[in-house]
């Protein structure tokens, strides 16, 4: 049982109580984007109706109220992962903060990165795109146990520039061991860029301790508004990268013949922001804050070791998932002679909803799982309960049933 309040939690999220076709909402999506708590929602209605200016553009007393709403969000989210205000970058979602790493850093022919088969596209599609650089880009295969093969790290060399892994897969849910593989790369050079898209909602998340040179997140799938994310920049590299984006904000001071551009975070903020989406996001923060990051791990684990335990007594279902210690509360399956879709579908018909398909991470889901119609996806946050997994349960039986 949840070490929280989990009606009371429940309570908070008005769209928890919508049916679907008939039933009652059980959302098993999170892993796609989490859902919002009122808090949130009622907190951007406020922050229209009372904070909303362009901050820094202006010295009046509302724009340095919208300054200092998007300031203290900085520090709220710096505070979460144990950083400096001063490395949080806000940015649209992890996409974007992994193209930004990928187009700032001065990559060029004959550089290497190593990546691993683990990727959503995000963390992939950006450095297989500099392949026409002529940067060469190598893959870490993945174990049995759907765990990153570690003896893959030892392709690092000095010709590797960058290190880019997953701490947590969308697919699979395995955890990587971030702290070890951050220090493997780093010990050979080479700078380290971790996407922890699917962890940072999930877990306490201390950058100090695990020492990346980036890390990459999105505020929707931690209770956050849309379009609003964060690339961590460990101030050890400040200066390092390149401008991405050019104009207002990132700039101190401009010539004609010169320009110079603003110190971090700002360097890497140009133009009119996502001011509500990062008040929003400082919003969830404190949210999440509320509840405690340990407990709701807790609560993932437990309630993902419950889902894991009966799916896996379901004939006709196979499961694509870490080992127990391993994994994030994410759980990929396929049903004996069924698409994906199919089942995704069946299950909406009974008000659940999970994900189908390649999980956008199609060469690991293709090539890998050798799940040639994708997998169904179960992915769980706080306001889930046992019960909406009995419900799960209940329904992939009959699914399988239906199957053969
Ligand atoms: C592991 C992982 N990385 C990156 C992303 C990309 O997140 P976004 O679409 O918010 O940029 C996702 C989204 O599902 C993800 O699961």
């Amino acid at each position: 049982m949840a070490d929280f309040d989990i009606r009371g939690v429940r309570e908070d999220f008005p769209i928890l109580s919508k049916k679907i076709e008939g039933n009652q909402l059980v959302y098993f999506d999170n892993a796609a984007t989490s859902q919002r708590p009122r808090q949130v929602i009622d907190g951007i209605k406020y922050f229209y109706e009372n904070i909303n200016a362009n901050p820094i553009r202006s010295i009046h007393r509302l724009a340095e109220e919208a300054n200092e709403a998007y300031e203290s969000a900085r520090g709220k989210i710096a505070k979460f992962i144990n950083a400096y205000p001063d490395e949080i970058v806000f940015v649209k979602n992890a996409t974007e903060a992994i193209n930004l790493v990928s187009f700032a850093l001065p990559f060029d022919k004959g550089d290497h990165i190593l990546t691993t088969y683990l990727e959503h596209h995000s963390n992939l599609i950006p450095w297989l795109r500099l392949r026409d650089k002529g940067v060469g880009v190598d893959l870490v295969d993945i174990d049995q146990n759907f765990e990153l093969d570690m003896g893959g790290f030892n392709s690092v060399s000095e010709g590797t520039k960058l290190v880019a892994f997953t701490h947590g897969s969308n697919v699979t849910g395995t955890i990587t061991d971030a702290e070890r593989i951050s220090k493997l790369a780093h010990d050979s050079g080479a700078m380290v860029l971790i996407d922890a898209a699917q962890t940072v909602p999930h877990m306490k998340i201390d950058v100090k301790k695990i020492n990346p040179d980036f890390l990459a997140f999105s505020g929707h799938k931690m209770l956050g508004p849309f379009g609003i994310g964060v690339l961590y920049v460990n101030r050890r590299v400040f200066g390092r990268e390149k401008p991405f984006l050019t104009g207002g904000e990132m700039i101190s001071n401009v010539k004609m013949d010169s320009i110079k551009y603003a110190d971090m975070p700002g360097f890497f903020e140009a133009g009119t922001q996502n001011i509500e989406g990062a008040y929003g996001l400082g919003l969830a923060v404190d949210y999440l804050n509320s509840i405690g990051m340990d407990r709701i791990a807790a609560h993932d684990k437990e309630l993902t070791d419950y889902l894991y335990d009966g799916v896996k007594g379901i004939d006709g279902v196979h499961i694509y998932s870490g080992r127990s210690h391993e994994r994030g509360p994410i759980l990929s399956f396929t049903v004996k002679n069924a698409h994906s879709h199919d089942v995704a579908y069946l299950l909406n018909k009974k008000g659940i909803a999970v994900r189908s398909g390649f999980q956008c991470a199609q060469p690991l889901v293709e090539d890998k799982l050798h799940a040639v119609g994708g997998t169904a996806r179960a992915s769980l946050y706080l306001y889930n309960t046992q019960e909406e997994i009995d419900r799960f349960l209940s329904e992939l039986k009959n699914i399988t049933k239906m199957y053969g």
